[in-house]
């Protein structure tokens, strides 16, 4: 093909699209208009680009210069075009599949598991009582979880059956022989080491005993913990409060009750029940913090007395919501979970 013959088209061609792409009155049109000249397929452009090949190899260097000249020339004939039709942005025929009113997909939102939550509102409430949060670590030594605690060596809550320890090195040392905690009261110790009277804290988290699972025990499972100390401070306090706080997240017409027992760290103890539509359910310990307890973190039990408590978190959030087994908790069944 001569150069000549193909410059004339190339001219053609520039001057057919400017004047189709100038005249286009809406995105129908110069959709179509775009089809024609600038189509990838069909384009007459690439028509024209590919009978470039025909032209002779010395004219092909100002063939190509003059084609890419028309190129531009086109492409910001059309850009123009859009601009003033649109404004701008681009705007293409409506996909005819597209269906507006079909529901969307629904993003799958989290939320906090009903533990953490209950935890979140029993912190609340302890909250208003002037209690404030402390944290203990979960591993802990034999002195925090047992020594410190008035439970001595021989004592059948330290046997191995009953606690998981750690494989480590030292034992016979109570500070180096480690498990995981069995009791949250571990956290009533850490805070009287670091800290004087008066004391009002409550401690929560998990505690860990090798328990076959069943519907109402698992291995692990979480304590809420509670140490009063101040001078003057008596069991009648201890029941306000504890009734005060069943009250508050059980429901008005929940009542309480001591049962005498023991434990090696409160005298005198008790079993906490509370009593919620007919029946008497326990919730865990509590007691006055024994003097050996207080004189051994360098506390005067002559001029200070306290309380302690530790009750079964997923207990009170079982009897909350109706849940019937423990095991539902742990699971991560999202049907189970939503329901929060
Ligand atoms: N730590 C005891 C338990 O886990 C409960 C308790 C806490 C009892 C505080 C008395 C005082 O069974």
């Amino acid at each position: 093909m001569a150069l000549a013959v193909f410059l004339q088209e190339l001219d053609e061609l520039a001057r057919a699209a400017v004047e189709q792409f100038a005249a286009a009155v809406d995105g129908e049109t110069l959709e179509s208009a775009r089809v024609a000249f600038l189509g990838a397929k069909q384009g007459r452009l690439k028509a024209a680009q590919k009978q470039m090949g025909n032209v002779g190899p010395s004219d092909r260097p100002l063939a190509g210069k003059r084609f890419n000249e028309v190129k531009q020339s086109i492409e910001s004939a059309y850009a123009a075009a859009q601009q003033r039709l649109t404004g701008g942005s681009v705007r293409r025929p409506p996909d005819p599949t597209f269906d507006a009113t079909l529901p969307g997909i629904r993003p799958q939102l989290g939320k906090r598991h009903p533990l953490t939550q209950t935890m979140e509102e029993l912190k609340d409430i302890m909250g208003r009582l002037g209690f404030t949060v402390a944290d203990g670590p979960e591993v802990e030594d034999e002195r925090h979880n047992f020594e410190a605690l008035n439970i001595p060596r021989e004592h059948p809550a330290r046997d191995p059956l009953e606690n998981f320890y750690l494989a480590t090195a030292g034992v016979g040392d109570p500070d180096s022989v480690f498990l995981l905690r069995s009791q949250t009261s571990t956290v009533q110790i850490r805070v009287m080491e670091a800290k004087r009277p008066p004391i009002r804290i409550i401690s929560m988290g998990r505690v860990y005993r090798p328990d076959t699972a069943d519907a109402t025990h698992y291995p692990m499972f979480h304590q809420i913990e509670g140490l009063l100390v101040d001078h003057r401070v008596t069991m009648a306090d201890l029941k306000s409060v504890l009734r005060l706080f069943a009250q508050t997240y059980l429901g008005s017409e929940v009542h309480i009750r001591f049962r005498p027992s023991f434990f090696p760290f409160t005298e005198p103890s008790v079993e906490v029940d509370y009593q919620w539509k007919d029946n008497w359910i326990e919730f865990g310990g509590a007691g006055m913090v024994d003097p050996h307890v207080l004189q051994a973190v360098g506390y005067d039990p002559e001029e200070v007395t306290g309380f302690a408590f530790g009750l079964g978190v997923e207990r009170l959030c079982m009897r909350r919501h109706g849940v019937t087994d423990i095991r539902e908790f742990y699971k991560n069944d999202v049907r189970f979970l939503q329901q929060f």
